[in-house]
């Protein structure tokens, strides 16, 4: 059964998004290698960030849950449930199965399965079992590439790492994982990806220091933590800003949203493409030790195709398939290339984007790497969206519905509730 999706009335109002999926799940994980409880603030409630703690319980830390916060007792970096194993479901989050072996790697004696659902099975995680071979773990996976991943942790050493893939989730596996390991560590990103595990490490004191692209870490014996605020989450605002965006007469300012330079690439795509957008977006190539919070201001008006690549990939990676849904009402071609890693997401996001959107009356296609849309300027006529059991792509067939002339019905939108449980009651109140 699926969710209809009306042609609706104008978005008005102020909204606040739901807390940063990415930064709970490094503050909780981060609170669980301290040795003093840390209060995270605005922790998100969603499926992702459950598995998340539940893990981290499994591993031996204590979580106390009050409203909005978090508290959790951390076991120390070197600490890991007494380093004994088990099992542990990730769910569906690819964050959780890619950053928390980076801590269990450095845990001698200790042995554990990481497992998820249908869609992690599809996850690779080679990735990260090259590194943390390479800095002395014993690291296996099916075909060493898929789920289920073992982790058997060991003193770690040192690593000199250029990573291969363009992946936040990686390096950050490493970055943890260099924190345990006896000595400096070299890691060399391809471009920039999202830096909040670079930003919570030199938070919490460890001995970090940046040039370019490439991070050096040394062994810390303890995280200096004791709270972390976690701010609006700017991937989870990008679709009610892209329903504003195309919803005649809509004008919505979007609050307390993460404004992070690394984060806000589609914001800067939109801009690029005419769209009415104002804020205190961080400059590209800055940036402090706070994740910096602000406000967005956004109003519908017409937009322009546009191409994008290279490094704006990884600082939009989340919503480029927001961008195609733009560039389907939008004049002219737009185009992404460089994206193939959209292959390997919740779903496979190039080939459910390209089919969500010719199923609603636009003209999209396929490329190794990326898609094409072409637009007229004019509205998509509407039809049935399946989401493929990616939260993403049920936020997107539930915006085009909106937008739609005919509305849209979203197979699956209960997918939603991953990373945004609250997506439909925030577009009614926008719609009220
Ligand atoms: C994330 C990084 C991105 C992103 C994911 C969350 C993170 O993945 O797609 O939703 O929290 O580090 P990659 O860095 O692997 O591209």
């Amino acid at each position: 059964m699926g969710s209809r999706f009306e042609p609706s009335g104008p978005l008005r109002g102020r909204y606040s998004p739901p807390p940063d999926k990415s930064i709970s799940h490094r503050a909780a994980l981060f609170g669980a290698m301290a040795d003093e409880p840390v209060t995270i603030r605005n922790y998100l409630r969603s499926a992702d960030t459950r598995s998340t703690l539940d893990a981290l319980l499994t591993v031996g830390a204590g979580v106390d849950e009050d409203g909005d916060d978090v508290v959790v007792r951390g076991v120390g970096l070197h600490a890991a449930h007494e380093a004994t194993g088990g099992r542990l479901n990730v769910g569906n989050s690819g964050t959780l199965l890619r950053l928390l072996p980076g801590w269990l790697a450095g845990q001698p004696g200790g042995v554990w399965i990481l497992d998820g659902d249908e869609s992690i099975s599809r996850r690779p995680v080679d990735r990260v079992v090259e590194p943390l071979r390479a800095m002395g773990a014993t690291v296996t996976a099916t075909d060493d590439r898929l789920p289920p991943l073992t982790v058997a942790g060991a003193e770690l050493h040192p690593i000199t790492y250029d990573l291969p893939v363009a992946s936040a989730q990686v390096k950050s596996c490493v970055l943890i994982a260099a924190m345990l390991a006896d000595g400096t560590s070299v890691v060399t990103e391809s471009a920039v990806s999202r830096d909040h595990t670079e930003r919570m490490m030199r938070h919490a004191r460890v001995p970090f220091e940046r040039d370019g692209l490439t991070f050096r870490v040394s062994q810390v014996d303890e995280l200096e933590l004791t709270e972390l605020q976690v701010p609006g989450d700017p991937s989870s605002a990008a679709f009610l800003a892209a329903a504003a965006l195309l919803v005649d007469g809509s004008r919505v300012v979007i609050t307390d949203v993460g404004l992070n330079w690394t984060r806000t690439g589609f914001f800067r795509i939109a801009q690029r493409m005419g769209a009415v957008l104002l804020g205190d977006l961080e400059e590209p190539g800055t940036g402090t030790d706070e994740e910096p919070i602000g406000e967005l201001d956004v109003a519908h008006g017409p937009l322009e195709g546009t191409e994008v690549g290279g490094h704006e990939v990884p600082l939009a990676i989340d919503e480029l398939t927001l961008v195609g849904l733009l560039g389907a009402f939008a004049e002219g071609e737009t185009v992404v290339r460089d994206a193939r890693e959209l292959r390997v997401k919740e779903s496979d996001r190039i080939a459910v984007l390209v089919e969500s959107l010719n199923a609603i009356g636009a003209d999209a296609e396929e490329l190794p790497d990326g898609f094409v849309v072409r637009g007229d300027g004019g509205p998509l006529r509407g039809g049935t969206v399946d989401a493929h059991g990616d939260h993403r792509m049920a936020m997107l067939g539930a915006v085009a519905g909106l937008a739609s002339v005919e509305g849209v019905e979203v197979v699956g939108m209960e997918a939603a509730g991953v990373s945004y449980p609250e997506f439909e009651q925030d577009l009614k109140a926008l719609l009220s």
